[in-house]
């Protein structure tokens, strides 16, 4: 593979191949010295188009351990707020000869699109509501470690399933990986047509909870509804929020997982996000390493690298 641009087309033996580099460099970013020469020399942009904390910030981390040039181009303070596209971005950051650029954009497909307009690999950190490879696999990383592997695991998505990227690598990946998937949430945040795909679909929290080994929860995404489709926050959090109590219905060494950001009190109470079952400062750990594992993979492992 060229490109990373979604988890669509990944073999389970490219999904293992991504998740065993990756734990190698848990062991380089746990050294003092968190540096290998691998990228060196090589020149990388993150373009984010959409506010970012945990990915911008864990590719930037990730290529200067790698020894790559790391550039964070600044959309804000860009051209593009004076109209330039998307294509013309691209041909222009192309033509200062990078060898691997990070693109976010609001836009599902937008990544695919730059990807066939540059000579260089192209790594999808999340468009519109499609695609975000990079969270699934280290989410799959995360739930590996803790738990040895993710073959007949049952694993519960819930919340915004509708507008979650994040969801939909996750279920991609989890199904060919062996996972059992459900889904929890209300039927206005439920993709429809979903139940065409295999997926067991629960509206009640409790009942979908019941002997699931991880909880996975997804943030509200409020800035992509609108009008009446808004739930009010605190009906939503009596509902579908994860608080302790909810919890007690999942397996008792079930394990919490967030993508971040989160809205606590909104999909997340505080008592569990910080609480013993959590994984979610883990999987932020595990985002710098599967990142370092993409990008190695892309500049010197695979075929065309
Ligand atoms: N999980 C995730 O993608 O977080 P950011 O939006 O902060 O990058």
């Amino acid at each position: 593979h060229r490109h990373l641009l979604g988890i669509e087309g990944l073999s389970p033996l490219d999904i293992n191949y991504l998740l065993d580099l990756a734990d190698q460099q848990v062991g380089v970013s746990r050294q003092i010295e968190k540096k290998k020469n691998t990228l060196s020399g090589r020149t990388q942009i993150n373009l984010f188009f959409e506010p970012s904390t945990r990915t911008q910030s864990s590719f930037e981390i990730a290529g200067k351990r790698l020894g790559a040039d790391v550039m964070n181009m600044s959309v804000a303070s860009s051209s593009v707020k004076k109209g330039e596209t998307l294509i013309d971005t691209a041909a222009t950051l192309n033509a200062m000869r990078p060898d691997l650029i990070v693109v976010r954009h609001q836009s599902a497909g937008a990544v695919h699109l730059l990807a066939r307009k540059v000579d260089c690999s192209v790594i999808n950190a999340g468009d519109g509501a499609h695609e975000h490879p990079t969270q699934a696999l280290l989410d799959a990383l995360t739930i590996r470690r803790n738990k040895g592997q993710l073959q007949g695991l049952t694993v519960a998505i819930c919340g915004d399933i509708l507008h979650s990227r994040v969801a939909r690598s996750n279920m991609l990946l989890l199904g060919a990986m062996g996972a059992r998937v459900r889904l929890i949430g209300p039927t206005t945040l439920m993709p429809p047509g979903i139940e065409k795909f295999g997926f067991e679909i629960f509206t009640d929290m409790r009942k979908g909870l019941r002997s699931v080994d991880i909880v996975m929860m997804l943030r509200l995404q409020l800035e992509r509804m609108s009008g009446s489709f808004i739930p009010s926050v605190s009906e939503y959090f009596r509902y579908y929020g994860l608080d302790a109590e909810k919890l007690s219905f999942a397996k008792e060494d079930a394990l919490v997982m967030h993508p971040g950001p989160m809205n606590r009190g909104v999909e997340i109470s505080s008592e569990v996000a910080d609480g013993p079952q959590s994984l979610i400062c883990e999987q932020v750990e595990m985002g710098v390493a599967v990142r370092m594992a993409v990008l190695e993979a892309l500049a010197t492992h695979l075929p065309n690298g």
